[in-house]
């Protein structure tokens, strides 16, 4: 299936035979054909001299990994009632115990000879409680920077990874009751207690900088801003568990608001506070965000779809996820009703964003045919739910069981072009890509898929300096608890044991060696089938949930 064009016009006129080629069956995800992929080292995410340089690495999220984080909203949200918790959703208790193994841990990230290690730092951890700082929690993460230095690998510290300290917006008390408290603050998006949050965010991005910036340089405000404020705020799958989606105007967008104001304010907060340069390269801090950056497809009753209804659903919900909140950002705008004309200014928010980082997993169908987004009217094809949007995987090894999606190799390439093309001189980083998988083989394909896919988009003239494998090990993949696996390393949740992967032989391989040679793309690259994954049907009608669980 070949890429339906963004906006009507000449491209639009190639349609036909697109849909065609896709009905075809073809696999065609452009000439990634063998022959070597070299990288050149590890370079400044931001200056031009860092143009061409290339990091290889790996990430995690403390929350997914860190045992006895009693703190965040994540222990009330998914504890066990008898405990007092809410039993949302699996427990994350002792998750891969990557608090108390942190320091051993480094070792898995030199044995594959990585430049690099993003991680997050636990808020609830910091400050447990509101402007309560807990020194000890910051000796334990200033260690783990130093024994990452101490290897050689440079840190990247994610500030907010899906989680909050429960005193931020207690899921217990979704109403809120006293209006803000030290113990609620009511959350973003709250009238009174939004600007509190966020002034708060900028505190402790601030403390963060003061303590770490002598030895950290390039900081991510959000993880996947979008994704985390539609669960968590949209549809009530992950603490603190609102569903404002349908009141969307009122409600949904001044929660969006507020996460685009508070990065503003951590990123200012960041450039006073951390006036080290680390790494030489004659900037002390490096800010930028990590944002999921999905393949849409234009798609009816589960089909591909070339219908103009369905290629404007699909402009929409890209212009919705992926450039509203980057031109915000970029601009010092707000676009608060969504329709592709911003109506807001924000100065203090204009230039807060050095660099980019890119997250990709999937590509997903998306119709007009049925309004089931409020203000967008549209609808993806999304976890267990199939409204039409649902489409057949260009083969069915590409299928990721658990999660229900498509992984399709070429969709990397193209939204890197997109986003360079629409950002030109903001440098990307791919800081996640990864595959749910338990066959080593098919994480190996993932990860030389994705280097063969960047590689091609750094032929096309894109400016991306790295690739980070998600995950450094299993771990606790939120709602979904412990079933999916992610891992470069795999972990035995009995002992906590971290096993590598044929994808971190793989991965080693390449970094140590800065290429990717023509017997490991031979194997593993391309764009054809994958090594199968046990237990998924053969011919599955797609790759949602609701299909693969059959
Ligand atoms: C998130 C990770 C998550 C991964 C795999 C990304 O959306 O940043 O926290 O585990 O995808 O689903």
């Amino acid at each position: 299936m070949t890429r339906t064009p963004r906006s009507p016009g000449v491209l639009l006129r190639l349609l036909p035979l697109a849909v065609l080629l896709g009905a075809c069956g073809s696999l065609d995800g452009g000439p990634v054909g063998v022959g070597g992929l070299s990288f050149a080292k590890s370079g400044s995410i931001v200056t031009d001299d860092g143009r061409g340089s290339f990091r290889f690495g790996a990430a995690t999220a403390a929350t997914q990994i860190e045992d006895d984080n009693r703190n965040t909203d994540w222990w009330v949200f998914t504890g066990p009632k008898e405990q007092g918790g809410l039993a949302k959703s699996p427990f994350v208790g002792e998750a891969s115990r990557g608090y108390t193994l942190a320091i051993e841990d480094v070792k898995l990230l030199q044995e594959m000879h990585l430049d690099s290690y993003r991680f997050s730092i636990e808020w609830a951890r910091i400050e447990p409680r509101r402007d309560v700082i807990d020194e000890e929690a910051i000796r334990h993460y200033s260690d783990l920077i130093d024994a990452l230095l101490a290897a050689g690998i440079k840190p990247m510290v994610t500030i907010h990874h899906f989680s909050n300290p429960t005193w931020v917006d207690d899921p217990r008390d979704l109403a809120c009751t006293d209006g803000p408290t030290d113990r609620n603050l009511c959350g973003l998006g709250h009238p009174v207690g939004g600007p509190l949050v966020i002034a708060e965010m900028a505190e402790h991005a601030r403390l963060l900088a003061e303590r770490f910036g002598d030895r950290v340089d390039e900081w991510g405000t959000w993880n996947e801003p979008m994704n985390y404020v539609l669960a968590a705020y949209g549809l009530g799958a992950f603490p603190p568990g609102k569903n404002r989606l349908f009141n969307f105007i009122d409600e949904f967008l001044p929660t969006i608001r507020d996460m685009l104001a508070s990065h503003a304010a951590m990123a200012k907060a960041i450039r006073e506070a951390d006036r080290r340069d680390a790494d030489g390269d004659g900037r002390p801090a490096d800010v930028g965000l990590t944002l999921a950056v999905i393949d849409w497809v234009p798609s009816r009753d589960g089909q591909p779809s070339d219908d103009p209804a369905d290629v404007a659903a699909r402009d929409r919900l890209e212009y919705a996820l992926h450039w509203l909140p980057i031109d915000s950002i970029r601009n010092g705008t707000f676009d608060a009703n969504a329709d592709g004309v911003p109506d807001e200014q924000h100065p203090d928010w204009q230039g807060t964003l050095d660099w980019l980082g890119v997250q990709y997993y999937f590509r997903g169908g998306v119709t007009a045919a049925v309004a089931a987004v409020p203000v967008l009217d549209l609808a993806p094809c999304f976890d267990a739910f199939d409204l039409g949007a649902c489409i057949a995987p260009a083969d069915p090894t590409f299928c990721v069981p658990v999660m229900g999606y498509e992984y399709w190799a070429p969709g990397l390439h193209d939204l890197i072009m997109d986003f360079s093309g629409r950002y030109p001189g903001l440098p990307l980083v791919v800081t996640e890509a990864g595959i749910q998988t338990r066959v080593g083989e098919r994480r190996a394909e993932n990860v030389v898929r994705t280097l063969e896919q960047i590689g091609r988009a750094r032929a096309d003239g894109a400016d991306v300096r790295g690739y980070y494998h998600w995950s450094l090990y299993d771990n606790f993949e939120w709602a979904l608890g412990y079933e999916p696996r992610f891992g470069l390393y795999s972990v035995d949740f009995t002992t906590y044991e971290r096993t590598p992967t044929m994808g971190a032989e793989v991965l080693g391989r390449i970094a140590e060696e800065r290429s990717v040679d023509d017997s490991l793309r031979e194997r593993f690259g391309g764009t054809g089938p994958m090594t199968p994954e046990p237990g998924v049907p053969e011919n599955p009608r797609t790759c949602n949930r609701a299909d693969l669980a059959k």
